[in-house]
């Protein structure tokens, strides 16, 4: 995913251009900031204005900072990534200006290829980068996708860029794993993507009732795999002090910046994050996300001993030994 954010960069803009991003604290992912594989391209970095109470990018003021900045090009997605983008609202303004929209769907491509989130192409962007291990179910890569932009000149530029700028050869070894995963997306994709959907909104649901603050609860807390969780209330260290404790009991997650924390608190920020697509893959449903609410709580609220909720943890989990939407397996049956 990030080598595919770097040709990306490498193709279609020079040192010295400007590039606007969602901030890291916001949900935008290190390769799209001055620290990571932006800054290094020597791109004057600027980051999308941020509406916390919507979780997602302010598009009034979005639209004021194309105009005044004229980027080179405007990049949507994010690590971070519960609601849709507005690449709609604002891909016009960005190609009024002359920017490429470039569109990092590494978390929600397998959203899309269900057909359960945005649709970035139809919706303006030129360009997806975006990695093939997270709701898509394949081996690690990345890939980039694109209808056809501009120039010639400016995909070939792209393509010189992707080889030789960032990769010599391709891995063979896991062709024949992404081409099996994007055939079982073709038959199972849809359900796939909307089962997750739908655990991830049970989670967060589920979360809530256990006394959990749960982001987005006026907007259906989530419209992706992910759940957000501010823990910023249960422990001075929050986040820095919740993901090893759960880990401790078996359940991994990890601990996030949320919107309004500075980037310093990286260690300790306000969140948890929880992507709940593996465990919809190995054939989770509504109901069982409301067991993992609670073996949480039992950890972060109840304080129990997370050894003893581990062996609880194990139990639960041993039940689920099949992987789902594929051709092993078909769909999972509903209890
Ligand atoms: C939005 C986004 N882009 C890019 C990446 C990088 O992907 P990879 O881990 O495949 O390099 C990530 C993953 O962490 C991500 O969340």
């Amino acid at each position: 995913g990030t080598n595919a954010n770097q040709a990306v960069f490498f193709g279609l803009t020079q040192p010295g251009d400007k590039a606007i991003v969602l901030h890291t604290s916001h949900g935008g992912h290190i390769s799209h900031m001055p620290f990571g594989a932006a800054g290094m391209r020597g791109l004057e970095v600027h980051t999308w204005p941020f509406d916390n109470e919507e979780f997602n990018i302010d598009v009034d003021k979005a639209e004021k900072l194309i105009r005044e900045l004229e980027p080179k090009i405007v990049v949507f997605g994010g690590s971070l990534f519960p609601f849709p983008h507005p690449v709609k609202e604002l891909a016009p303004v960005a190609k009024e200006v002359g920017a490429y929209v470039m569109y990092d769907g590494a978390h929600v491509l397998g959203l899309i290829a269900g057909k359960q989130f945005q649709d970035p192409l139809r919706e303006g962007a030129d360009i997806i980068t975006a990695s093939t291990h997270k709701t898509f179910p394949g081996p690690q890569g990345g890939v980039i996708i694109y209808k056809r932009f501009g120039e010639t000149e400016e995909i070939a530029k792209l393509q010189w860029a992707i080889f030789p700028g960032v990769l010599s050869n391709h891995h063979l070894h896991h062709m024949a794993g992404k081409t099996l995963t994007a055939a079982e997306m073709l038959e199972y994709g849809e359900k796939y993507a909307r089962q997750i959907i739908k655990n991830a909104k049970a989670l967060a649901e589920a979360l809530a009732e256990e006394g959990f603050k749960v982001i987005g609860e006026d907007k259906g807390y989530t419209e992706s795999h992910q759940v957000i969780v501010d823990v910023s209330d249960l422990h001075p260290a929050a986040g820095g002090w919740a993901a090893p404790l759960l880990e401790e009991a078996g359940i991994i997650l990890n601990k996030n910046l949320l919107p309004w924390d500075p980037l310093e608190k990286v260690n300790e920020p306000s969140g948890l994050r929880i992507g709940v697509q593996e465990m919809t893959r190995v054939g989770m449903f509504e109901d069982d996300m409301k067991e993992i609410a609670h073996f949480m709580k039992r950890v972060l609220i109840d304080k129990e001993d997370p050894k003893k909720v581990r062996r609880d943890v194990y139990g639960f989990r041993a039940e689920f030994q099949k992987v789902y939407y594929s051709f092993d397996h078909g769909l999972p049956l509903k209890e």
